[in-house]
């Protein structure tokens, strides 16, 4: 084997994992459908492979990084070694790629292309625990590798709630910025204290943690019914500036219906209730 790692897939992400390799003093081969992605690598000291099968036979860890899990099945060619898997997907996805007979890590990357190579990112891996342990420092070479243990579907699942806050936050300061600009300021005027809001919403969130795995949510800083009341501020402010007012009716609606099931007097972290499957 010529190399310590493969990269499978030499996108906008898989290119700056195997850069971040390179970087780091480690013998990358890479490989991508469309060969002209790997030119700039190899300008860097990269190994471009003519095959998926060759890469995968080129390094005793793979690092996958293609589309979606089915690119990666296509070209998914191992007779041994460990596969981290970087691509995006499901949980139900990571565990069936699981039993393919591989010793195998499902990876979620929490950054951009750029935070690739820079200790403060952070990328999620569960699965195989001593592939974890044999590739840890690689991993390391890429961003902090959180390992959340042995259930491959972990990660994804993880990557995915953690989406899942960044797009209801970013859709949340967006309706915000379209709030405050209907009325003549500016979101680079507005953002700044929108950033130094998000410190205490980290703060509550971190408080109703506990409370929503006791199945407890007292109204002890700010009531439901409260939030109701000022949610209808929210509608209202819309509607007047005549802003798609979904979002707003959308949280409206859930404060509402923890009122009329008679939890007014509870905390938000109530709302889990509503959001979480009926039995
Ligand atoms: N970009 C981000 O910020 C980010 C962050 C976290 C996670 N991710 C995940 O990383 C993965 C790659 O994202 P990206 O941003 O690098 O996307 P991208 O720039 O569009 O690259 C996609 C890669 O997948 C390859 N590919 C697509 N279909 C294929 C197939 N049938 N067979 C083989 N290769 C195939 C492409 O090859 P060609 O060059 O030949 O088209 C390319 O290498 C995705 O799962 C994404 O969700 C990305």
């Amino acid at each position: 084997m010529q190399s310590d790692v493969a990269v499978l897939g030499l996108g906008q992400m898989g290119s700056a994992l195997a850069s971040a390799f390179l970087r780091a003093g480690y013998r990358v081969t890479v490989w991508n459908r469309t060969a002209a992605k790997a030119t700039p690598l190899v300008a860097e000291g990269a190994t471009a492979a003519a095959t998926a099968a060759e890469a995968q036979r080129s390094a005793p860890v793979v690092v996958a990084c293609v589309l979606d899990y089915p690119a990666l099945t296509e070209i998914l060619d191992m007779p041994d070694g460990i596969l981290v898997n970087l691509t995006s997907g499901s949980p139900e996805q990571a565990r069936e790629m699981a039993t393919r007979g591989v010793r195998y890590l499902d990876g979620g990357i929490m950054t951009t292309p750029p935070g690739v190579g820079d200790e403060r990112s952070m990328i999620l891996y569960s699965g195989d625990q001593k592939a974890f342990a044999e590739t840890e420092k690689l991993l390391s070479a890429l961003a902090e590798p959180i390992n959340l243990g042995a259930d491959p579907g972990l990660a994804a699942l993880y990557d995915t709630a953690l989406l899942g806050i960044m797009w209801a936050t970013l859709t949340g300061w967006l309706h915000a910025s379209a709030l405050v600009t209907a009325d003549g300021a500016t979101a680079a005027h507005f953002t700044p204290l929108a950033t130094r809001w998000l410190g205490p919403i980290a703060g509550f969130i971190s408080t109703y943690a506990s409370q929503v795995d006791a199945g407890s949510y007292p109204g002890s800083d700010a009531t439901i019914d409260v939030h109701l009341a000022t949610l209808n501020h929210l509608v209202h402010a819309s509607d007047v500036r005549k802003i798609d007012s979904t979002l707003p009716r959308l949280l409206h609606d859930y404060a509402r219906r923890a009122v009329e099931a008679g939890h007014g007097a509870d905390g938000w972290a109530r709302i889990v209730e509503l959001l979480r499957a009926k039995a």
